[in-house]
């Protein structure tokens, strides 16, 4: 299995910003379930010639999407409303990393939507440890396993695609840039 580590661990202080309002956390974190099923989507319709990564994204769409359905049912029970999407800056941050040209545009996005989940499996595993409520932790555990799922299978297409030297390189470069990202943001009571 193609597994890595972040190189900066979440500020523990980030948990306590998202406790102190989590109903703001759960409007973002529906948007993030929503977007990623659109964006996993969007890779389907991107790469008609490659089966494994159309199977592979259709898969990851439902499972978003089905993501979005439950915290979205959290929010109807807190009588919450979707805001307007606003860009994240983590990915927005992220995103400029992306190179032009066709082999890696593909490679960059694989290495970062990983990263990304990577990131999510990293701060929904502290949720699930921190929130006090059995059902909410309970959500938050799978949810963290959900993503670690997810931070293996675009390692795997990655490693579909491009040779290991390439996708090492890259995804050492990439998991840097990460690391000052996350350094440099706020803390948002936001899943970025
Ligand atoms: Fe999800
Ligand atoms: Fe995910």
């Amino acid at each position: 299995m193609h597994t890595y580590e972040l190189r900066c661990a979440t500020d523990p202080a980030w948990v306590e910003v998202v406790k102190s309002d989590f109903d703001r956390f759960l409007i973002d974190h529906a948007a993030c379930e929503r977007k990623a099923s659109a964006l996993a989507m969007s890779m389907v319709q991107h790469y008609p010639d490659k089966p494994e990564l159309i199977q592979g994204m259709i898969d990851l769409a439902i499972e978003e999407l089905a993501h979005f359905r439950e915290v979205m049912k959290l929010m109807v029970q807190r009588g919450l409303r979707q805001s307007n999407d606003e860009k994240d800056p983590y990915i927005n941050a992220l995103l400029k990393h992306v190179r032009k040209g066709h082999a890696e545009y593909l490679l960059d996005r694989l290495l970062i939507f990983s990263i990304v989940e990577r990131r999510g499996h990293e701060r929904f595993y502290l949720m699930g440890q921190a929130l006090e409520d059995e059902k909410l932790k309970d959500f938050y555990v799978r949810l963290a396993n959900a993503e670690h799922r997810h931070y293996t299978l675009f390692m795997q297409l990655a490693h579909r695609y491009f040779d290991s030297a390439m996708v090492s390189a890259r995804l050492d470069e990439l998991l840097d840039a990460e690391a000052d990202i996350v350094r440099r943001l706020p803390l948002r009571p936001a899943v970025h």
